[in-house]
């Protein structure tokens, strides 16, 4: 229910972009359910361009068009959905998705990949992911793979991966039906050669990515991968080390005070933990009209809207003047 109170938030102030970092994480599998219709609505029917951060390859699956997997700190492979779980052309996609639970395959134990990721991919020499990778050469000791972008708009790190490729039985089906297609939208989010080190681990190392209107991008790699501090960077509430970010074609680094708080307005998060993300001392209705008060709405429109949400999850009016920490327990607030 928090998880459902903080992305109704991130919505209110209707913003053109969100990002949802491990929306359903903390969630028993039926409240996932709902999570997932909560941003699948969203996807159907408001022109909102999203990035949904996951572990969870099921979740990008189900959620998006198009899927980067990061890696210490930088892009392993760009691929639709669809390739990505057909033909998936990084060894490290390909071990993630093998470690993924099979209700069709009987195995006593999971698939793991062995070993841990470096806290930095410059930490390293040659392909970061070489001491995992059971694909991994003498090449791949000293030469780092670069990214290599193709004319579909896939892109893969790997010196091998047309040897990977090749082991993908076409035969293979995707887990979910086949989403629409790229959105052909305005690039409504635009990173380039993004970097941020903090001391000597570069959390985030060299990204580039673009999110058109109406799209939703799925962000996947194992925790410490740089996913959550791509998202803060993203938001302006990190700084970045190096690097470019536009939100709808207005740069994001360099803003400050006013100007920032103004681009921000368009671009809301969905954070990890829900329960940290309300604050204790505020009252549900100040919390609900936070962001509309950040999105600059006169304060009739806030209450109106404020009254709706708080009746659309079948809450009375005075829960209005309550605190988060009293909804909690056996309380039924939707
Ligand atoms: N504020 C910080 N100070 C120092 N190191 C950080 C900070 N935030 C993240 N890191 C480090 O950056 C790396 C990436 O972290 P994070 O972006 O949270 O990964 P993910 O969300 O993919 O699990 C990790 O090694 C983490 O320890
Ligand atoms: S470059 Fe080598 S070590 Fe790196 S992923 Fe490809 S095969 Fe594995
Ligand atoms: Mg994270």
């Amino acid at each position: 229910m928090r998880q459902r109170a903080v992305i109704a938030m991130a919505l209110a102030g209707e913003p053109g972009i969100i990002i949802a970092d491990e929306p359903t994480t903390a969630l028993d599998v039926t409240v996932q359910v709902q999570i997932v219709g909560v941003i699948r609505d969203l996807q159907e029917n408001h022109a909102v361009a999203s990035v949904v951060i996951t572990h969870d390859l099921g979740l990008v699956a189900e959620l998006s068009e198009r899927v980067i997997v990061m890696y210490a700190g930088r892009i392993v492979e760009e691929t639709s959905v669809a390739d990505l779980f057909d033909a998936p052309a990084h060894p490290y996609t390909r071990a993630l998705l093998e470690s993924r639970p099979s209700s069709t395959q009987d195995k006593a134990r999971l698939a793991s990949i062995p070993g841990l990721p470096p806290s930095s991919a410059d930490a390293v020499p040659g392909c970061p992911f070489h001491p995992r990778c059971a694909f991994a050469q003498d090449v791949c000791k000293t030469d780092r793979p670069t990214l290599t972008r193709f004319d579909d708009g896939r892109a893969v790190a790997c010196h091998f991966y047309q040897d990977i490729l090749a082991l993908c039985s076409k035969t293979a089906q995707a887990p979910t039906k086949q989403r629409r297609a790229q959105s052909d939208g305005d690039v409504v989010l635009k990173i380039e050669g993004l970097t941020k080190a903090f001391g000597h681990v570069k959390a985030v190392n060299g990204i580039d990515l673009e999110l058109r209107r109406g799209e939703t991008l799925g962000l996947a790699g194992e925790s410490g991968c740089g996913k959550s501090t791509l998202a803060r960077l993203a938001m302006g509430l990190l700084t970045p080390t190096s690097g470019k970010i536009e939100v709808n074609g207005r740069q994001l680094s360099g803003l400050k005070g006013r100007a920032l708080r103004d681009a921000r307005r368009d671009i809301q998060m969905v954070f990890q933990d829900p329960t940290s993300s309300l604050d204790r001392c505020m009252t549900i209705g100040a919390i609900i009209a936070e962001p509309m008060q950040i999105a600059g709405w006169d304060r009739n429109r806030i209450a109106a809207k404020t009254a709706a949400l708080i009746k659309a999850v079948g809450q009375a009016d005075h829960s209005l003047n309550r605190r988060p920490s009293e909804l909690s327990g056996g309380q039924s607030v939707g």
